[in-house]
C-alpha cells in the first residue's frame, strides 16, 4: 500500500507536499485528542464562545484550530490561512514569500463531538493572487472554488481517514495510528453514478422552496420495478461524514436555504468550495441551486451558500426537479 508521502512525492510539487503532511502531522494529534472523548485534557463540551458565524464554538473546534495553524504555519510553504474560527484571515509571519495560502474549517460537525460521531477536518488551498514577499490579502482567500490547486478532508471516525485531491483523482487514505502514516486504500475514486442515499435534514421541510419539497418527495415515494424503495435517507449532521458516505456509496446531500437561513448554513469557502473540488474530482457536482459551486465568486470570508452536490444522475434529477 503507498504511503502518503511517498504518493504525495509522485503527485504534486514539494510546497503541496509539506502542506498536506503538516495536516498529516496536525491530524495525528486532533485524531488522538477525539479518541480520548472524556479521558485525559478537559476537552470535551463548550467553549462559552462563539466563532464569526454566530455558531457556539466547542472546545475541541479551538484546540483543533491551534494544532492545525501551528503545523501550517511551521510549515514554512503557508503564507496564510483563514480558518473558520477567526474572523479575520491571518499572515504567517516570516513565511511572506510562500506561493499558498489555506482555507480550513478545523473541526467540521461540532454537534457531534460530545457524543462519538464522525466528525472531520476540511480545507482547500489556494495559489496566492498576491505578490510574493508581501503579507497575503482577501483576494488570497476569495478566489472562486476552482482555482483550488488540492482540497481534502480527514474523517475521524471509527478510523482516521484522509480524502484528498491534487487534481488527479480522489485518494483515501487510513490512519495506522501506531506507526503515525497514512496508507492508500482506494484511488481514483468514483462516485457511484446511480446511488440510493439522499441527505438532508428533512425537519425544514416546510421551509424548504416547493421545488426542493417536490423532490423530496419523489425520494420518499419513487419505488423500484420490484416494488421497493428506489432511495434511502441517511443523515448524519457532519457535512464530512455524509459526502463521505456518499462518495462511496452514491448519492445527493442537500443543505438547502431555509425561511430562517436564505443562504443555508454551509460556508462557501471552508465547506463547499473543498467538498465541490472533491465531488468534481469524483465525477460529480455541486451547486447552490443554480449555479456550479466552483464557479461561484465569494465576497466575504464566512459567507453561506445553498449546497446541492452528489452523483451526477441524482443530481440531474434534483436539478430537473
Ligand atoms: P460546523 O460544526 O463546522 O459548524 O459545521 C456544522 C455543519 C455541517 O457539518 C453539517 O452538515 C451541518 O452543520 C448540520 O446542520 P443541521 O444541524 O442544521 O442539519
Ligand atoms: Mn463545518
Ligand atoms: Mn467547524
Amino acid at each position: 500500500m503507498t504511503e502518503l508521502n511517498e504518493f504525495l512525492a509522485s503527485e504534486t510539487n514539494p510546497q503541496i507536499a509539506k502542506i498536506f503532511s503538516a495536516i498529516e502531522k496536525a491530524s495525528f494529534i486532533v485524531s488522538k485528542e477525539v479518541g480520548y472523548q472524556g479521558l485525559g485534557d478537559d476537552i470535551l463540551g463548550a467553549k462559552g464562545s462563539e466563532n464569526s458565524t454566530g455558531d457556539q464554538q466547542q472546545k475541541l473546534d479551538v484546540y483543533a484550530d491551534g494544532v492545525l495553524e501551528r503545523a501550517l504555519r511551521n510549515s514554512g510553504v503557508v503564507a496564510g490561512w483563514a480558518s473558520e474560527e477567526s474572523d479575520h484571515f491571518v499572515s504567517f509571519e516570516g513565511n511572506e514569500d510562500a506561493a499558498y495560502v489555506v482555507v480550513i474549517d478545523p473541526l467540521d460537525g461540532s454537534s457531534n463531538i460530545d457524543v462519538n460521531v464522525s466528525i472531520g477536518t476540511i480545507f482547500g488551498i489556494y495559489e496566492r493572487v498576491s505578490s510574493r514577499r508581501e503579507k497575503v490579502m482577501a483576494q488570497d482567500f476569495l478566489q472562486p472554488g476552482r482555482r483550488q490547486v488540492a482540497a481534502g478532508y480527514v474523517l475521524y471516525s471509527v478510523s482516521t481517514q484522509l480524502v484528498l485531491s491534487t487534481g488527479h483523482g480522489v485518494h483515501v487514505f487510513t490512519l495506522e495510528p501506531w506507526k503515525r502514516s497514512y496508507h492508500r486504500i482506494l484511488d481514483h475514486v468514483k462516485t457511484p453514478a446511480d446511488g440510493k442515499v439522499y441527505s438532508i435534514n428533512e425537519v425544514n421541510f416546510d421551509d424548504f422552496n416547493p421545488r426542493l419539497q417536490r423532490f423530496v418527495q419523489y425520494c420518499r415515494d419513487k419505488k423500484n420495478e420490484n416494488g421497493k424503495r428506489r432511495y434511502t435517507g441517511r443523515y448524519i449532521g457532519s457535512l464530512v461524514a455524509d459526502f463521505h458516505r456518499n462518495l462511496l456509496k452514491g448519492g445527493v446531500y442537500v443543505y438547502p436555504s431555509t425561511g430562517e437561513a436564505p443562504s443555508g448554513k454551509l460556508r462557501l469557502v471552508y465547506e463547499c468550495n473543498p467538498m465541490a473540488y472533491l465531488i468534481e474530482q469524483a465525477g460529480g457536482y455541486a451547486t447552490d441551486g443554480e449555479k456550479n459551486i466552483l464557479d461561484l465568486q465569494p465576497t466575504e470570508l464566512h459567507q453561506k451558500s445553498p449546497l446541492y452536490l452528489g452523483s451526477k444522475v441524482m443530481m440531474d434529477e434534483v436539478m430537473k426537479a
